[in-house]
Protein backbone atom coordinates (compact mmCIF):
# COMPACT_ATOMS: atom_id res chain seq x y z
CA UNK A 1 0.00 0.00 0.00
CA UNK A 2 1.56 3.28 -1.21
CA UNK A 3 0.26 5.63 1.38
CA UNK A 4 1.42 3.32 4.39
CA UNK A 5 4.57 3.10 2.87
CA UNK A 6 4.58 7.26 2.52
CA UNK A 7 3.60 7.31 5.98
CA UNK A 8 6.32 5.27 7.51
CA UNK A 9 8.49 7.41 5.43
CA UNK A 10 7.71 10.36 7.27
CA UNK A 11 7.66 9.03 9.82
CA UNK A 12 11.46 8.06 10.07
CA UNK A 13 13.44 9.63 13.68
CA UNK A 14 16.53 10.33 11.01
CA UNK A 15 18.80 9.70 7.92
CA UNK A 16 20.37 6.27 8.80
CA UNK A 17 16.67 5.06 9.00
CA UNK A 18 15.56 6.55 6.15
CA UNK A 19 18.23 5.10 4.73
CA UNK A 20 17.23 1.76 6.05
CA UNK A 21 13.86 1.88 4.93
CA UNK A 22 14.94 3.08 0.98
CA UNK A 23 16.89 0.01 0.69
CA UNK A 24 13.74 -1.78 1.65
CA UNK A 25 11.50 -0.25 -0.56
CA UNK A 26 13.84 0.78 -3.54
CA UNK A 27 16.87 -1.51 -2.93
CA UNK A 28 18.66 -4.35 -5.28
CA UNK A 29 16.16 -6.90 -3.73
CA UNK A 30 13.43 -3.79 -1.98
CA UNK A 31 9.52 -4.44 -2.59
CA UNK A 32 9.43 -1.76 -5.11
CA UNK A 33 11.83 -3.27 -7.24
CA UNK A 34 10.40 -6.28 -6.85
CA UNK A 35 6.89 -4.91 -7.91
CA UNK A 36 8.55 -3.51 -11.36
CA UNK A 37 10.29 -6.87 -11.54
CA UNK A 38 6.94 -8.42 -12.07
CA UNK A 39 6.14 -6.19 -14.85
CA UNK A 40 8.43 -8.33 -17.35
CA UNK A 41 6.16 -11.35 -16.82
CA UNK A 42 2.81 -9.57 -17.43
CA UNK A 43 1.12 -9.79 -20.52
CA UNK A 44 1.16 -6.54 -22.56
CA UNK A 45 -2.83 -5.81 -21.59
CA UNK A 46 -1.91 -6.40 -18.11
CA UNK A 47 1.07 -4.71 -18.53
CA UNK A 48 -0.18 -1.10 -20.03
CA UNK A 49 -2.79 -1.22 -17.18
CA UNK A 50 -0.30 -2.29 -14.13
CA UNK A 51 2.57 -0.43 -15.70
CA UNK A 52 1.95 3.21 -14.69
CA UNK A 53 0.36 2.14 -11.38
CA UNK A 54 3.51 0.78 -10.49
CA UNK A 55 5.60 3.07 -11.64
CA UNK A 56 3.45 5.54 -9.88
CA UNK A 57 4.15 4.18 -6.78
CA UNK A 58 7.93 4.38 -7.31
CA UNK A 59 7.78 7.87 -7.76
CA UNK A 60 5.62 8.61 -4.81
CA UNK A 61 8.29 6.74 -2.75
CA UNK A 62 10.87 8.13 -4.47
CA UNK A 63 9.73 11.67 -4.06
CA UNK A 64 8.53 11.38 -0.30
CA UNK A 65 12.06 10.01 0.48
CA UNK A 66 13.96 13.08 -0.70
CA UNK A 67 11.40 15.19 0.61
CA UNK A 68 12.37 13.53 4.20
CA UNK A 69 15.78 13.57 3.29
CA UNK A 70 15.81 17.43 2.71
CA UNK A 71 13.48 17.81 5.34
CA UNK A 72 16.73 16.16 7.84
CA UNK A 73 19.08 18.11 6.06
CA UNK A 74 17.29 21.70 6.89
CA UNK A 75 16.91 20.62 10.30
CA UNK A 76 20.81 19.53 10.77
CA UNK A 77 21.84 22.70 8.81
CA UNK A 78 19.18 25.07 11.36
CA UNK A 79 20.77 22.90 14.02
CA UNK A 80 24.34 24.08 13.46
CA UNK A 81 23.39 27.75 12.72
CA UNK A 82 21.79 27.69 15.82
CA UNK A 83 25.26 26.48 18.18
CA UNK A 84 27.59 28.24 15.67
CA UNK A 85 26.09 31.99 16.19
CA UNK A 86 27.86 34.74 16.91
CA UNK A 87 26.56 37.14 19.21
CA UNK A 88 27.76 40.48 17.75
CA UNK A 89 25.60 42.58 19.94
CA UNK A 90 27.13 41.27 23.11
CA UNK A 91 30.00 43.90 24.69
CA UNK A 92 33.81 43.00 23.66
CA UNK A 93 36.59 42.93 26.60
CA UNK A 94 39.06 44.49 24.21
CA UNK A 95 42.13 42.98 26.58
CA UNK A 96 45.22 44.38 27.39
CA UNK A 97 47.03 47.05 25.40
CA UNK A 98 49.75 47.84 23.93
CA UNK A 99 51.53 51.12 24.29
CA UNK A 100 54.45 53.24 22.41
CA UNK A 101 57.66 52.72 24.85
CA UNK A 102 59.14 56.37 25.38
CA UNK A 103 61.93 55.67 23.28
CA UNK A 104 59.73 55.38 20.33
CA UNK A 105 57.46 58.03 21.12
CA UNK A 106 60.82 60.77 21.71
CA UNK A 107 62.43 59.37 18.30
CA UNK A 108 58.79 60.39 16.72
CA UNK A 109 59.04 63.34 18.40
CA UNK A 110 62.54 64.26 17.04
CA UNK A 111 61.71 63.36 13.67
CA UNK A 112 58.58 65.41 13.56
CA UNK A 113 60.65 68.71 15.10
CA UNK A 114 63.52 67.99 12.40
CA UNK A 115 61.24 67.12 9.49
CA UNK A 116 59.45 71.01 9.84
CA UNK A 117 63.29 72.18 9.81
CA UNK A 118 63.79 70.33 6.03
CA UNK A 119 65.34 67.28 7.96
CA UNK A 120 64.87 63.83 6.61
CA UNK A 121 65.45 60.36 8.22
CA UNK A 122 68.42 58.35 7.83
CA UNK A 123 69.53 55.00 8.64
CA UNK A 124 72.81 52.74 9.20
CA UNK A 125 73.66 49.33 10.23
CA UNK A 126 73.85 48.43 13.52
CA UNK A 127 76.72 45.80 12.90
CA UNK A 128 79.10 48.51 12.06
CA UNK A 129 82.91 48.12 9.97
CA UNK A 130 85.60 49.50 11.50
CA UNK A 131 85.98 52.39 8.83
CA UNK A 132 83.02 53.81 9.06
CA UNK A 133 82.45 53.55 12.92
CA UNK A 134 86.28 54.80 13.71
CA UNK A 135 88.41 55.68 10.59
CA UNK A 136 86.41 57.91 8.35
CA UNK A 137 85.28 59.59 11.46
CA UNK A 138 89.25 60.48 11.96
CA UNK A 139 89.09 58.14 14.82
CA UNK A 140 92.74 57.39 14.99
CA UNK A 141 93.80 53.51 15.74
CA UNK A 142 95.48 54.43 19.07
CA UNK A 143 92.22 56.38 20.24
CA UNK A 144 90.51 55.43 23.06
CA UNK A 145 87.06 54.77 21.86
CA UNK A 146 88.35 51.75 19.90
CA UNK A 147 89.98 50.22 23.19
CA UNK A 148 88.00 46.84 23.99
CA UNK A 149 86.17 47.99 27.34
CA UNK A 150 84.12 50.54 25.18
CA UNK A 151 83.77 48.52 22.16
CA UNK A 152 81.64 45.20 21.32
CA UNK A 153 83.91 43.73 18.58
CA UNK A 154 82.24 41.53 16.14
CA UNK A 155 84.29 38.13 15.58
CA UNK A 156 85.57 37.85 11.76
CA UNK A 157 87.27 35.68 9.93
CA UNK A 158 90.92 36.21 9.23
CA UNK A 159 91.79 39.02 6.55
CA UNK A 160 87.74 40.24 6.83
CA UNK A 161 87.01 43.94 7.48
CA UNK A 162 86.76 43.93 11.52
CA UNK A 163 82.89 44.49 12.47
CA UNK A 164 81.98 46.08 15.68
CA UNK A 165 78.64 46.84 17.32
CA UNK A 166 78.15 51.00 16.35
CA UNK A 167 79.29 52.95 19.25
CA UNK A 168 77.83 55.76 18.15
CA UNK A 169 75.27 56.95 15.27
CA UNK A 170 77.92 59.18 13.48
CA UNK A 171 79.00 56.66 11.10
CA UNK A 172 75.40 57.41 9.32
CA UNK A 173 77.42 61.16 8.41
CA UNK A 174 79.55 58.99 6.60
CA UNK A 175 77.36 56.45 5.39
CA UNK A 176 75.03 59.54 4.30
CA UNK A 177 77.61 62.03 2.53
CA UNK A 178 78.70 58.79 0.59
CA UNK A 179 75.30 57.58 -0.42
CA UNK A 180 74.44 60.76 -3.21
CA UNK A 181 75.10 64.42 -3.72
CA UNK A 182 75.28 67.55 -1.24
CA UNK A 183 73.81 69.49 0.24
CA UNK A 184 72.22 67.18 3.12
CA UNK A 185 69.95 67.48 6.10
CA UNK A 186 69.68 64.16 8.06
CA UNK A 187 68.92 63.35 11.34
CA UNK A 188 69.74 59.43 12.17
CA UNK A 189 67.96 57.99 15.26
CA UNK A 190 68.93 54.33 16.30
CA UNK A 191 70.53 51.99 18.72
CA UNK A 192 74.23 52.17 19.54
CA UNK A 193 76.31 49.47 21.65
CA UNK A 194 79.54 50.26 24.59
CA UNK A 195 80.26 47.81 26.99
CA UNK A 196 79.57 49.65 30.03
CA UNK A 197 76.95 49.52 32.58
CA UNK A 198 75.57 51.26 35.59
CA UNK A 199 72.49 53.37 36.46
CA UNK A 200 73.22 55.59 34.07
CA UNK A 201 74.58 53.84 31.38
CA UNK A 202 73.32 50.60 29.42
CA UNK A 203 75.11 48.24 26.86
CA UNK A 204 72.71 49.54 24.27
CA UNK A 205 71.29 52.86 24.41
CA UNK A 206 69.77 55.34 22.11
CA UNK A 207 71.57 58.40 20.28
CA UNK A 208 69.95 60.89 17.46
CA UNK A 209 73.01 61.78 15.08
CA UNK A 210 72.23 65.46 13.23
CA UNK A 211 74.02 66.40 10.04
CA UNK A 212 74.16 69.49 7.59
CA UNK A 213 76.73 69.62 4.74
CA UNK A 214 76.02 72.88 2.70
CA UNK A 215 77.65 75.57 1.66
CA UNK A 216 78.74 78.29 4.04
CA UNK A 217 77.75 76.35 6.86
CA UNK A 218 79.21 77.72 10.26
CA UNK A 219 78.56 77.34 13.75
CA UNK A 220 75.50 80.13 13.96
CA UNK A 221 73.89 77.55 11.75
CA UNK A 222 74.37 74.81 14.37
CA UNK A 223 73.39 77.19 17.82
CA UNK A 224 70.17 77.91 15.59
CA UNK A 225 69.24 74.36 14.87
CA UNK A 226 69.67 73.21 18.15
CA UNK A 227 68.23 75.57 20.23
CA UNK A 228 64.72 75.41 17.85
CA UNK A 229 65.62 71.93 17.96
CA UNK A 230 65.76 71.37 22.11
CA UNK A 231 62.17 74.21 22.23
CA UNK A 232 60.59 72.41 20.63
CA UNK A 233 61.37 68.80 22.12
CA UNK A 234 60.87 69.98 25.81
CA UNK A 235 58.39 72.08 24.66
CA UNK A 236 59.97 75.77 26.27
CA UNK A 237 60.52 79.19 25.56
CA UNK A 238 62.74 79.51 28.42
CA UNK A 239 65.03 76.55 27.47
CA UNK A 240 68.99 78.42 27.39
CA UNK A 241 71.79 76.83 25.94
CA UNK A 242 75.26 77.12 26.78
CA UNK A 243 78.32 76.03 24.30
CA UNK A 244 81.67 74.85 25.70
CA UNK A 245 84.51 73.80 23.70
CA UNK A 246 85.55 70.24 23.47
CA UNK A 247 86.89 68.10 21.47
CA UNK A 248 86.01 64.92 18.84
CA UNK A 249 88.02 63.44 16.56
CA UNK A 250 85.63 64.44 13.56
CA UNK A 251 84.49 67.80 14.44
CA UNK A 252 86.57 70.93 14.54
CA UNK A 253 86.07 73.28 16.60
CA UNK A 254 83.46 71.04 19.11
CA UNK A 255 81.00 72.22 21.63
CA UNK A 256 79.22 70.36 24.09
CA UNK A 257 76.12 71.83 24.74
CA UNK A 258 74.30 72.18 28.37
CA UNK A 259 70.57 73.13 28.83
CA UNK A 260 69.47 75.25 32.28
CA UNK A 261 67.90 73.51 34.47
CA UNK A 262 65.38 74.80 37.61
CA UNK A 263 63.52 72.92 40.25
CA UNK A 264 59.69 72.84 39.96
CA UNK A 265 57.70 71.10 42.23
CA UNK A 266 60.91 69.41 43.52
CA UNK A 267 62.11 68.44 40.13
CA UNK A 268 64.87 69.43 38.11
CA UNK A 269 63.76 70.53 34.69
CA UNK A 270 64.32 71.53 31.39
CA UNK A 271 64.36 75.47 31.19
CA UNK A 272 65.60 78.58 33.09
CA UNK A 273 69.30 79.06 34.56
CA UNK A 274 69.66 77.74 38.17
CA UNK A 275 72.09 75.15 37.15
CA UNK A 276 73.32 73.30 33.83
CA UNK A 277 73.24 69.73 32.17
CA UNK A 278 75.00 68.48 29.32
CA UNK A 279 72.77 66.97 26.53
CA UNK A 280 74.81 66.25 23.44
CA UNK A 281 78.18 66.70 21.60
CA UNK A 282 78.28 68.50 18.36
CA UNK A 283 80.70 70.75 16.28
CA UNK A 284 81.58 71.88 12.81
CA UNK A 285 82.54 68.40 10.65
CA UNK A 286 86.13 68.31 10.11
CA UNK A 287 87.27 68.76 6.69
CA UNK A 288 89.28 65.31 6.78
CA UNK A 289 85.80 63.43 7.53
CA UNK A 290 84.59 65.67 4.39
CA UNK A 291 87.77 64.51 2.25
CA UNK A 292 87.40 60.96 3.28
CA UNK A 293 83.70 60.94 2.02
CA UNK A 294 84.96 62.05 -1.26
CA UNK A 295 83.42 65.56 -0.86
CA UNK A 296 85.70 68.44 -1.51
CA UNK A 297 85.81 70.57 2.01
CA UNK A 298 86.55 74.04 0.74
CA UNK A 299 83.35 73.96 -0.73
CA UNK A 300 81.30 72.19 1.61
CA UNK A 301 81.25 72.45 5.09
CA UNK A 302 78.99 71.73 7.86
CA UNK A 303 77.66 70.90 11.18
CA UNK A 304 77.40 67.47 13.11
CA UNK A 305 75.25 66.17 16.39
CA UNK A 306 74.85 63.52 18.79
CA UNK A 307 71.85 63.38 21.49
CA UNK A 308 71.57 60.75 23.68
CA UNK A 309 67.42 59.64 22.92
CA UNK A 310 66.81 58.31 26.31
CA UNK A 311 68.50 61.01 28.30
CA UNK A 312 65.87 62.96 26.28
CA UNK A 313 63.08 60.91 27.56
CA UNK A 314 63.99 61.06 31.11
CA UNK A 315 64.00 64.94 31.56
CA UNK A 316 61.20 65.16 29.65
CA UNK A 317 59.01 62.62 31.26
CA UNK A 318 60.46 62.54 34.49
CA UNK A 319 61.87 58.97 34.74
CA UNK A 320 65.01 58.28 37.14
CA UNK A 321 66.11 54.74 36.64
CA UNK A 322 67.82 54.14 32.68
CA UNK A 323 67.91 50.62 33.41
CA UNK A 324 64.28 50.93 33.62
CA UNK A 325 64.09 51.16 30.14
CA UNK A 326 64.83 48.14 28.87
CA UNK A 327 63.65 45.67 31.76
CA UNK A 328 60.08 45.09 29.96
CA UNK A 329 58.52 45.42 33.29
CA UNK A 330 54.65 45.74 32.31
CA UNK A 331 54.23 48.24 35.16
CA UNK A 332 56.79 50.20 34.24
CA UNK A 333 55.67 50.20 30.13
CA UNK A 334 51.86 50.82 31.07
CA UNK A 335 53.05 53.97 33.51
CA UNK A 336 55.30 55.72 31.31
CA UNK A 337 54.24 54.07 27.44
CA UNK A 338 52.28 56.21 25.50
CA UNK A 339 48.38 55.21 24.20
CA UNK A 340 48.37 55.10 20.66
N1 LIG B 1 79.40 60.71 18.34
C1 LIG B 1 79.59 61.50 19.52
C2 LIG B 1 79.37 60.65 20.77
O1 LIG B 1 78.84 59.58 20.66
C3 LIG B 1 78.66 62.68 19.58
C4 LIG B 1 78.89 63.68 18.47
C5 LIG B 1 78.24 63.54 17.28
C6 LIG B 1 79.77 64.73 18.63
C7 LIG B 1 78.45 64.46 16.26
C8 LIG B 1 79.97 65.67 17.65
C9 LIG B 1 79.32 65.53 16.47
O2 LIG B 1 79.72 61.02 21.84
Amino acid sequence: DRDQEIARIEGTEDMSALEALRVELLGKSGSITALLKTLGKMNPDTRKVEGPKIHAIREAVQDAITARKQAFEKAELEARLATERLDLSLPVDGGPQGSIHPVSQVMDELAEIFADLGFAVAEGPEVEDDWHNFSALNIPEAHPARAMQDTFYVEAEEGETPLVLRTHTSPVQIRTMMSGKPPFRIIAPGRVYRSDSDATHTPMFHQVEGLVIDRDIHMGHLKWTLETFLKAFFERDDVVLRMRPSYFPFTEPSAEVDVGWSEEKGRRVVGGSEGWMEVLGSGMVHPRVIEACGLDPDEWQGFAFGCGIDRLAMLKYGMDDLRAFFDGDLRWLRHYGFRF
